[in-house]
């Protein structure tokens, strides 16, 4: 097994290594390789929804996938197999987001215990567009300035339940853009990671976003300068996608978003995620 490092912001690629067939000790380098570099590619795999699985069930306890755009769930008798795509079957779509652009965020985080990890699984890709991009939460926290960290101390945000990163209104849930009524969870703005203990900002997503005890336009003024330093192209990195790529993220200390592509070309990815727990306080 070899694993080098992408050069951008985060990332690195594991080569040599099929993942259906690992020894304790390649999981165990895989695993330190994932908090390192907090997001893996590897390339080339052949990945059924049962090996996609259970390897995923190697880092914990599986979460369920989020509710389908329609309601539905995606994968008869496998419930935590949630399905990307903007393919239709007689009409209804396979899977969720789309083709449209997929905002940046983090997996899940309007949850209290959201996932600490996800996968991403290639099976049809598009001939352009649709590549994912990370950033760096740890590098972010870093670069902000001193007296910006000390305004953050014992805030808490909410991270937005309504809508999902493609822009599509959560089943069951009543849409408002007031960020003080919005369904979500609060999680501490910057966090300890609960395994490296390095400090990072927790931003989730910026549409709804609120930070607790402000008035809004304070709680805006304050996410806008954040959100400046949370798309500096400095501390990313993308995948233009292959099938058979499998792309692990750290969810705890990384966002991504998707690229937009042609909504006449097929895109479909299955992913999982792995159980985590409320996110600890810097
Ligand atoms: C996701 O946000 O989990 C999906 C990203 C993608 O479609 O590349």
């Amino acid at each position: 097994m070899k694993i080098s490092s992408t050069g951008g912001g985060l990332g690195a690629e594991v080569q040599n290594i099929d993942l259906r067939d690992l020894n304790e000790a390649a999981f165990g380098a895989i695993h330190q390789a994932w908090l390192d570099h907090l997001v893996l590619l590897f390339r080339g795999q052949q990945l059924t929804d049962s090996a996609l699985i259970a390897f995923s069930r190697r880092f914990g306890e599986l979460d369920l996938a989020p509710v389908q755009e329609t309601g539905r769930r995606f994968v008869e008798g496998v419930p935590e197999l949630y399905v990307v795509s903007n393919v239709l079957k007689d009409g209804e779509p396979i899977g969720s987001l789309g083709a449209g652009e997929a905002v940046w965020h983090t997996d899940m985080s309007y949850l209290p215990r959201p996932p600490k990890a996800s996968m991403l699984y290639a099976l049809e890709i598009p001939p352009v567009g649709g590549d994912t991009e990370f950033i760096n939460m740890y590098a972010i926290y870093d670069a902000l300035p001193d007296p910006l960290k000390r305004r953050l101390a014992g805030l808490r945000i909410k991270h937005d339940g309504t809508y999902n990163s493609g822009g599509y209104i959560r089943q069951g849930v009543t849409p408002t853009d007031d960020p003080r009524e919005s369904p979500g969870a609060y999680h501490p703005l910057v966090c300890t990671h609960p395994e490296t203990g390095r400090q990072m900002l927790y931003l989730g997503r910026r549409r709804n976003a609120y930070i607790e005890g402000l008035d809004v336009a304070a709680s805006e003024a304050l996410l806008d300068a954040l959100w400046a330093y949370a798309e500096r192209s400095e501390f990313t990195w993308r995948n233009r996608w292959r099938v058979g790529d499998l792309v692990l993220w750290d969810n705890r200390c990384t966002m991504h978003r998707r690229d937009a592509f042609d909504p006449a070309s097929r895109r479909i990815m299955h992913r999982t995620q792995i159980k985590g727990s409320a996110m600890p306080a810097a």
